[in-house]
């Protein structure tokens, strides 16, 4: 780290400590907890196998016929190691994708050309707090952070998205996100296909207004159309003329009127995006292929199968492989998670239109979510739920190559052992609640340094928590549940009061390693996690982004 940068770094460091100070009073006093920036950053400055310059930025881009859309987005370049590392291939307004080795150091600087303040979390990573990108991170404008962590993670999908609070569901839906991968050499040794083969799809739901330009809630990115002068906090588009001025403040991350409640219950786009491209179309060619699959969507879920119910192969989830592929009709992906299936494509002739498809399902969205998420996705709205073709696949003619086969063993996994907890008897209850027109968990909405008792674990053990979504009636929502930190395993589901199957569970993985996982209205969700290596200030929420701004994510501290 050269000099100015280092005293860049003190200063940024002494201000944040300014700015903490203030809001920790009454964290301090409620929990008589040192403030939570005695996690120091432990940035040396020096050699790294990968250091990469992320800077998110508002940029201009083709992505309907037409006029050019307005988006933010991360932009990558390589200042030091392979250049494998970054791809900048990545479709549309989609950050770079990061290819990463399992053992590395990497340096990674985000530099911030936003008009307001940011901060990066790596989705599934396991590292240090200050590495982790919680909102008491975030930068201002034209300033930068930087993040060194060595990647203790298995190989898998992750992916990378801004994490400041109560803006998180903005920023993701005005483009800032990016895949980033992570390979071992256990998953080398297994001969999955590669290079060509291995192919990411991002799925998001957006909604364009008459001049294409992006509008979230009612707020449009760029508040007149890209050749005309700008004037900030317009209301735009549909939404806009449709709801009245007023009733939909920017942001709507406060509690209160129609705007807080639409905020609240989710934004459904009425365009599916696949690698930030609506009508997308994978041409592939006779072989067997990798498709990783994110859904970056900020409140949908897809229940995809494909279009002639061919069964899934189902190969990883969240955190990596799985012990064993899986077959399934039809999967279900909520915000945030991840599966990567394997897919023959020499199984279908040349030339047969093959669609993946989001079938219909029952997301049990109450009276207020269903007619908000409706209204907000616009007059022609996706509706929760609804049905839409996710992709269409072309499979070019040729010699099919003979699919080396998948091996029937993919991994080995440590048993999800409930008895390893520290609380087997008793799991950590843990209620997503709705009061007073705010999420929140056993009522409590975010505050940014708070946690309580029960958000305490010890260093080094495993807990039980369980999720409890038993909300019902106009309220209730699906939540797609994440905890930082080290990846879990899904132990157990019920659902209603006599403790069933949920009727969606045929298209649940629960298989692997987690990091996200979704609890239907009336679900009861268990999983085994243990909080190891790092102590610190870490997050859990839902990762439906406009609950996650409007109260759903809380602290949890790791205590030595
Ligand atoms: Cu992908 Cu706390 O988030
Ligand atoms: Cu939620």
């Amino acid at each position: 780290m050269g000099s100015t940068q280092l005293e860049r770094f003190r200063m940024n460091k002494q201000r944040r400590h300014i700015l903490i100070s203030s809001s920790v009073v009454t964290a301090v006093a409620a929990f008589g907890l040192p403030p939570a920036f005695s996690g120091k950053r432990d940035v040396h400055g020096g050699p790294v196998d990968v250091h990469i310059e992320l800077r998110a930025a508002p940029d201009l881009i083709n992505i309907r016929p037409g006029s050019p859309t307005q988006v933010w987005r991360y932009k990558g370049k390589l200042l030091s190691g392979d250049p494998g590392v970054l791809d900048l291939s990545a479709g549309g307004y989609l950050g770079p994708v990061i290819r990463l080795r399992r053992g590395q150091r990497v340096r990674i600087d985000l530099i911030n050309g936003l008009p307001e303040s940011t901060i990066i979390h790596w989705h599934g990573l396991h590292v240090p707090e200050a590495m982790d990108g919680h909102p008491r991170y975030a930068v201002d404008p034209g300033e930068r952070y930087t993040y060194e962590f060595t990647v203790v993670n298995r190989a898998g999908s992750y992916w990378f998205h801004p994490h400041p609070h109560g803006r998180t569901g903005k920023q993701v839906y005005y483009g800032l996100a990016g895949l980033l991968q992570v390979s071992d050499a256990e998953e080398d040794a297994l001969g999955l296909p590669t290079g060509a083969q291995d192919l990411s799809l991002v799925f998001q739901d957006r909604s364009f207004d008459s001049e294409n330009q992006l509008i979230y809630l009612s707020e449009r990115l760029g508040a007149t159309p890209p050749q005309r002068s700008t004037q900030g906090g317009m209301m735009g588009g549909r939404m806009g003329g449709m709801m009245g001025g007023g009733m939909m403040n920017r942001g709507s991350t406060r509690a209160g009127g129609m705007g807080g409640m639409a905020g609240m219950m989710g934004m459904f786009g009425d365009e599916i995006l696949v690698n930030g491209k609506p009508g997308a179309t994978l041409d592939v060619v006779p072989r067997a292929y990798r498709l990783r699959l994110l859904n970056a969507s900020n409140s949908r879920i897809y229940k995809l199968a494909w279009h002639d119910d061919t069964p899934l192969t189902v190969i990883g989830t969240d955190g990596g492989l799985l012990e064993a592929p899986l077959q399934r009709n039809h999967v279900m992906l909520a915000p945030a998670e991840r599966l990567d299936l394997w897919v023959d494509f020499s199984r279908w002739p040349a030339g047969t239109p093959l669609t993946l498809q989001s079938l219909a399902f029952d997301s049990g969205t109450g009276g207020m979510g269903g007619m908000m998420g409706n209204m907000m996705g616009g007059s022609g709205a996706l509706a929760d739920g609804a049905p839409f073709t996710v992709l269409s696949v072309r499979v070019q003619g040729g010699v099919p190559h003979a699919a080396k086969p998948l091996p029937p063993r993919l991994a080995t996994l440590p048993a999800a052992d409930p008895s390893a907890a520290v609380n087997a008897g008793s799991a950590k209850v843990f209620d997503l609640t709705m009061g007073m027109m705010k999420w929140g968990i056993n009522g409590r909405s975010f505050e940014m340094l708070e946690t309580t008792a029960l958000e305490t674990v010890k260093l080094g053990t495993q807990e039980i928590w369980e999720f409890r979504n038993d909300s019902s009636g106009m309220m209730s929502m699906a939540h797609s549940m994440h905890v930082h930190g080290q990846q879990f395993r899904v132990l157990s589901r019920s659902y209603g009061s006599n403790g069933g199957a949920h009727p969606e569970s045929a298209g649940f993985i629960d298989e692997g390693w987690k990091d996200t996982v979704l609890v239907m209205p009336g679900e009861r969700v268990r999983i085994l996690k243990r909080f190891a290596d790092y102590t610190g200030l870490f997050l859990y929420h839902c990762h439906m982004l406009e609950h996650e701004d409007s109260g759903l994510m809380r602290n949890y501290r790791v205590v030595a």
